[in-house]
């Protein structure tokens, strides 16, 4: 059986679901919140020690401002809501991706980083203005910034997800087949599922089943 450590997930067909259930693509983003609580509870069960989760990429800014309105609020809503909930149940949120917010949404994220930093049962990476090749580009600066080695070693140290094992498992819903510039250098030997579900749609029985197939599949990292 393959250890899991590290879930990574592109939470992908919101837009979708909202529209065709709710004639409203932010509709959508609400009930996928949901969804987000049910992986979260399931990743705790299946004591997998780190959920990645692709919540804004730095593409994502091209969406009309009122969508983008909308799931900044609903994600203030949702962590000045939980965030209490997060330390009761030991899990720490970390976020990925720059942070140039309003200044309440800032200083949110920070505070929240901040309360749940000691929590070990599991981290949750949420990635917001996210993109894998600026922040490569950006370990890069650091490495000749710094007179360091340009090596394996050296790029993952400056990189945001310093000393977060690589992503074993990468899921994406809403019957998409590709990576949308998200983890590019971590998910180098992950095993990829596509799911066909819409992420609203996506449930624990599916997440467990993709997990139970992942851990049966021979890993080979490049061998025989
Ligand atoms: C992709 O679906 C989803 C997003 C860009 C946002 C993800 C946000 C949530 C799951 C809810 C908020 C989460 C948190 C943690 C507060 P899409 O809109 O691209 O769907 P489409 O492909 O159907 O258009």
């Amino acid at each position: 059986m393959n250890p899991l450590n590290h879930v990574a997930i592109i939470m992908d067909g919101n837009g979708r679901w909202g529209l065709k259930n709710k004639e409203s693509r932010n509709e959508g983003h609400k009930a996928g919140l949901k969804t987000v609580e049910k992986v979260i509870k399931e990743t705790i069960n299946q004591k997998i020690k780190y959920l990645t989760l692709f919540a804004f990429s730095t593409e994502n800014w091209n969406r009309p401002k009122k969508e983008i309105n909308y799931l900044f609020n609903l994600l203030e809503s949702y962590l000045s809501n939980k965030i209490e909930s997060f330390n009761k149940k030991n899990i720490k949120l970390n976020i990925i991706g720059t942070k140039n917010f309003s200044k309440k949404l800032n200083k949110l994220l920070n505070l929240s980083e901040k309360k749940t930093a000691h929590n070990t049962i599991l981290q949750i990476n949420l990635a917001l203005n996210y993109g894998s090749k600026f922040e490569i580009i950006n370990a890069i600066k650091k490495i000749n910034k710094n007179n360091d080695k340009i090596n394996e070693k050296n790029l993952s140290k400056y990189l945001e997800t310093k000393n977060i094992p690589d992503p074993e498992l990468l899921i994406r819903t809403g019957n998409t087949k590709r990576l949308s510039n998200f983890l590019l250098w971590q998910l180098a030997y992950a095993e990829i599922f596509f799911e066909k579900k819409l992420w609203p749609d996506f449930n624990e029985k599916d997440y467990v089943k993709i997990i139970k197939k992942f851990k049966k599949i021979k890993r080979n990292f490049g061998k025989i």
